[in-house]
């Protein structure tokens, strides 16, 4: 796989019960950090690493996603006339002129791997990206992680997983891996296994949801039957797609928040606010007041 990825497959059909009640109407990918919702987040990274098709995997409750990247006139209209030249440009930059969005439905809720395999009929035979939106990762003035991973893929032809390391407690919330010896940054995956118990787990090397595949993926999804959860697995996949070609995980570069935890979605908002151009010095000066704050009333 020499050819640079072009596609990115979003799969956003989940129903993100972890943050109800708000999820009850707004789909997770939808939640902020700051003024950019998740999904938002993750369309950037794709679009700096190249790809100027951007595949969503919904469902039919999620036209948000849809709404959110469709053209919007009326607001559009609305703020030129009223000279707000700097938001009228971050509503239309929500995605440049270069690229387009296609949307596939996902109608029934079979797994990760069959939500990939949804994008099957767009991707066609190209390598591609898979960015799971919920892990949002931040390199801070360094280039994005799909970024880095496309250059990977490029210059390796082997189909690129994101991993980092994890505490043995948590390998049941992860696909797992096996690797060879890293050479810098990756190193060839010899085993991989969806959400082991950490007795069982082959290391502690978790899998973060940015991949670039091989396109012979998806005859392989088509075969895989139910694994963990009773659900197609994009893991079980890849284990077999190991035995016909290379497939290295990566240490990519920069810091990851779990946006699908209520403590990793706060995570990241700090991390943001006290990065942020216009809010960090009031960020700074409100968490140094609320911890000392709580830290008087601790004493009492
Ligand atoms: C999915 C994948 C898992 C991966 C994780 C990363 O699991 O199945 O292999 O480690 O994303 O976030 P999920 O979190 O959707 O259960």
């Amino acid at each position: 796989m020499t050819q640079r990825i072009r596609k990115a497959v979003f799969p956003v059909a989940g129903l993100g019960t972890r943050f109800l009640p708000a999820t009850k109407t707004v789909p997770k990918e939808m939640l902020p950090i700051i003024d950019k919702p998740l999904i938002q987040y993750a369309v950037d990274e794709a679009i700096e690493a190249g790809c100027d098709t951007l595949i969503f995997v919904t469902n039919r409750y999620k036209h948000s996603v849809a709404d959110y990247f469709d053209k919007a006139y009326e607001l559009e209209q609305k703020l030129e006339r009223a000279g707000k030249t700097e938001q009228l440009e971050l509503v239309r930059n929500v995605l440049p002129p270069h690229v387009r969005a296609v949307f596939v439905t996902q109608a029934e809720a079979l797994g990760l791997g069959h939500a990939v395999l949804c994008a099957k009929p767009i991707v066609g035979d190209e390598p591609f990206a898979v960015l799971l939106p919920d892990d949002l990762i931040w390199n801070r003035g360094g280039a994005g992680a799909l970024a880095q991973m496309a250059d990977a893929a490029e210059a390796s032809g082997a189909s690129i997983i994101a991993v980092q390391d994890v505490p043995r407690d948590q390998t049941g919330s992860y696909g797992i891996v096996a690797t060879e010896p890293f050479g810098g940054r990756s190193g060839r995956i010899t085993a991989i296994v969806e959400k082991p118990k950490p007795d069982v787990a082959p290391s502690t090397l978790a899998v973060v949801g940015r991949y670039v595949l091989d396109s012979r993926i998806f005859p392989l999804l088509e075969s895989t039957t139910p694994g963990a959860g009773g659900e197609i697995q994009l893991t079980d996949a890849i284990a077999t797609l190991m035995a016909e070609s290379q497939v290295h995980a990566y240490r990519f570069q920069g810091t990851r928040f779990d946006c699908g935890t209520h403590i990793g979605l706060i995570e990241a908002t700090i991390r943001y606010a006290l990065d942020h151009e216009k809010l960090s010095d009031a960020a700074r000066t409100m968490m140094q007041d609320a911890l000392s704050e709580l830290g008087v009333q601790d004493l009492q």
